[in-house]
């Protein structure tokens, strides 16, 4: 088991056995998409205060997004009552092959609300059904870990980047790390707006992330620009635009909501194609494109 807390720490990712890219995206029908209640602070302005038909219609721009420019897409349907269900990089961080099993798997959440619990049962037997192999955490050593929204695997190596604090604790990622051998960079959210790491860290390849500073500590932010050395900071009206929570699938495109210049200029100067979608009625539940779609490995 390895948790890097400081630069020195880190391993010589060079040298750390290489992954191959996630192959499938999986997403879930917004027919039941809400806001409900109040988990973070994006949602508190807009209980009840989301366009469904618009919010039906931007995922259907980000499904064909996806089926036209990536991996296969599977689609489950929504579950009554469970308005964030949509947000499948959450329920799952699923595992390169040959990590934690031999084929594809994942570690299963624990969400921190209660409100999302009942989200896994469902979400678990759909990857069962697809054939993963999945792992649970205990959840009296584990109390929350929220799957892709923290755990953040490095495009090239056996690498993971573990947010903690708002929704996931060390404890799980000390679990992860035993279990795959792999290392494991924690890194402390600060700022309660950016409560998963995937709304201020965002991979792009092996040199290059875009991170917003101001959601870190600043020993956090050392250990982001050590493991990115070409990492982008994103200036805060962007990142509050959600910037980072874009996902970049295949090293050539960047799937994001719009309104970010600067980032998207110097995304553009790396060879990068902007792709945008717009996710005004997800943003009001604090998600974006990153956050509606998992990523992983059949
Ligand atoms: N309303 C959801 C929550 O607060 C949004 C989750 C967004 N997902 C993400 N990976 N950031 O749990």
């Amino acid at each position: 088991m390895q948790l890097i807390r400081t630069v020195a720490e880190l391993p010589d990712i060079e040298a750390l056995p290489r992954i191959p890219r996630p192959n499938r995206i999986l997403l879930v029908e917004p027919e039941f998409y809400d806001v409900e209640y109040v988990i973070n602070p994006h949602m508190a302005a807009y209980v009840e205060g989301v366009d469904r038909l618009l919010a039906r219609q931007q995922w259907l721009s980000l499904r064909r997004a996806y089926e036209t420019l990536s991996d296969p897409v599977e689609v489950l349907p929504g579950e009554p009552f469970l308005p964030d269900f949509v947000f499948t990089a959450n329920q799952a961080l699923p595992v390169p092959p040959g990590l934690l099993a031999e084929g594809p798997s994942a570690v299963l959440s624990i969400m921190k609300s209660s409100r999302r619990q009942p989200e896994i049962r469902p979400y678990a037997a759909a990857l069962e059904e697809r054939g993963l192999h999945l792992e649970r955490l205990d959840p009296y050593v584990v109390r929350a870990f929220e799957g892709t929204g923290d755990g953040s695997w490095h495009p090239e190596r056996a690498l993971l980047l573990g947010g903690v604090g708002p929704r996931s604790t060390t404890a799980a990622y000390e679990r992860i790390s035993a279990w795959t051998g792999v290392p494991v960079v924690l890194l402390e959210l600060t700022d309660p707006r950016f409560y998963h790491l995937d709304t201020c860290l965002s991979p792009i390849d092996s040199q290059c992330a875009l991170y917003y500073p101001g959601a870190f500590t600043d020993e956090g932010v050392a250990l982001i620009e050590a493991v990115y050395p070409e990492a982008i900071a994103v200036q805060e009206a962007e990142a509050v635009n959600m910037v980072c929570n874009g996902h970049c699938p295949d090293g050539q495109h960047f799937l994001v909501h719009p309104g970010c210049p600067s980032t998207f200029a110097a995304l553009e100067a790396r060879g990068l194609e902007i792709v945008l979608l717009d996710t005004s009625e997800y943003l009001k539940s604090g998600g974006s494109v990153f956050c509606m779609k998992l990523h992983y490995w059949s």
